[in-house]
């Protein structure tokens, strides 16, 4: 069995512990925290490392908990004790590696006779080289907020994830993921984005979950033609505007997915509680009847006296965060 630690976006740790026993069955969960899981599997890294929905992963060479008093230092030495550093070697001849220690969300300076001693001890159970500037590995010491120490070797760098630009106000693909899981896919499900933008949530859909027919639409010409790349039998694209969804017919759709504008790029000066409302209004016209409704937004008072406006079923709320900003997720029903 190999330790892995992995760490996720904060707030969905039910819905990330569903979906891991999900894809990793066998797994036995030793410590589950708010945003972080440390767990023991037979399952190889580059099945862990490919789960959509994790952040970072790092192959745990040692882990401990530590009184909140103990220096960061001292934490460090603990850890590089009795690591066991051999049990993970990549599929490469001449690999280089650097050191990182992170204590909450600061890097820390090593001193050079502790970084000596760990690299000693690295080279001697891998023959790895010591090559800061151009290291292919990298073992990272992390002194969590949790009160949990890790060391162990970053594994997220060694594969490369989805490519994903960072233009703003596109989803990061690990949330797009966790949104289209809470909607609880099917192979028969008639899914709609109507506010594709950039499409993360229909490329995960596409990717990673099943589906009969994909719905996408934005009322940016531009983002509308990129999206067109998408076009297939099975996936349709339109240009349209999410509160007047022309294209579809009453009842149409079972699942929706979707990330409305905040009013934080774009759209400054729009009264969010009546956009909402319009906005429901025209999924709960294409929506069947217990159709499911994913809804991500950080405007939650304006979406929330929208919602009491219609009959839809508020089920659960997530409140997470979104590229450091307070977001919150809805799960709705149609009835
Ligand atoms: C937050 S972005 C969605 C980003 C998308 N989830 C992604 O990751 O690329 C909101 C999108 O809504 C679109 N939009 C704004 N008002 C709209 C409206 N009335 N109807 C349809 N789309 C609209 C914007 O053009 C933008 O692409």
């Amino acid at each position: 069995m190999k330790t892995y630690f992995a760490t996720f976006i904060p707030g969905l740790s039910e819905a990330i512990k569903e979906a891991l026993l999900k894809d990793c069955p066998k797994i036995e969960i030793l410590k589950f925290f708010e945003s972080s899981i440390l767990f023991k599997s037979e399952d190889e890294y580059q099945h862990v490392v490919s789960l959509p929905y994790i952040n970072n992963v790092f192959l745990v060479a040692n882990h401990l908990h530590f009184d909140r008093n103990k220096k960061a230092g001292s934490i460090a030495k603990e850890l590089l004790k009795d690591a066991q550093f051999k049990q993970f070697i990549p599929n490469t001849k001449n690999v280089s590696f650097r050191i990182m220690i992170q204590k909450g969300a600061d890097l820390i300076h090593i001193p050079r006779e502790f970084s000596g001693k760990i690299i000693d001890k690295i080279t001697q159970q891998t023959g790895f080289v010591f090559a800061p500037l151009k290291a292919s590995v990298e073992y990272w010491f992390l002194i969590r907020n949790e009160g949990l120490a890790i060391l162990g070797i970053k594994l997220t760098n060694l594969i490369r994830r989805s490519p994903g630009d960072n233009q703003q106000g596109k989803l990061q693909p690990e949330i797009a993921n966790i949104l289209n899981f809470l909607s609880e896919p099917h192979k028969d499900d008639v899914y709609l984005d109507p506010f594709a933008g950039y499409g993360s949530l229909a490329k995960d859909r596409i990717l990673f979950n099943p589906y009969k027919h994909i719905y996408l639409s934005d009322i940016e010409k531009p983002l509308v033609e990129r999206l067109r790349k998408l076009n297939s039998d099975k996936v349709t694209v339109q240009l349209s505007d999410a509160l007047h969804l022309d294209y579809l017919k009453d009842k149409s759709v079972n699942k929706v997915v979707t990330d409305p504008p905040w009013g934080v790029y774009e759209m400054k000066n729009v009264r969010f509680e009546k956009f909402y409302k319009a906005m429901l209004n025209e999924m709960q016209r294409v929506v069947k009847t217990n159709g499911i409704i994913i809804i991500l937004t950080a405007r939650f008072k304006e979406f929330e006296k929208a919602l009491l406006q219609t009959t839809l079923h508020l089920f659960k709320k997530y409140s997470t965060l979104v590229n450091g900003k307070k977001a919150t997720i809805y799960k709705l029903t149609s009835v």
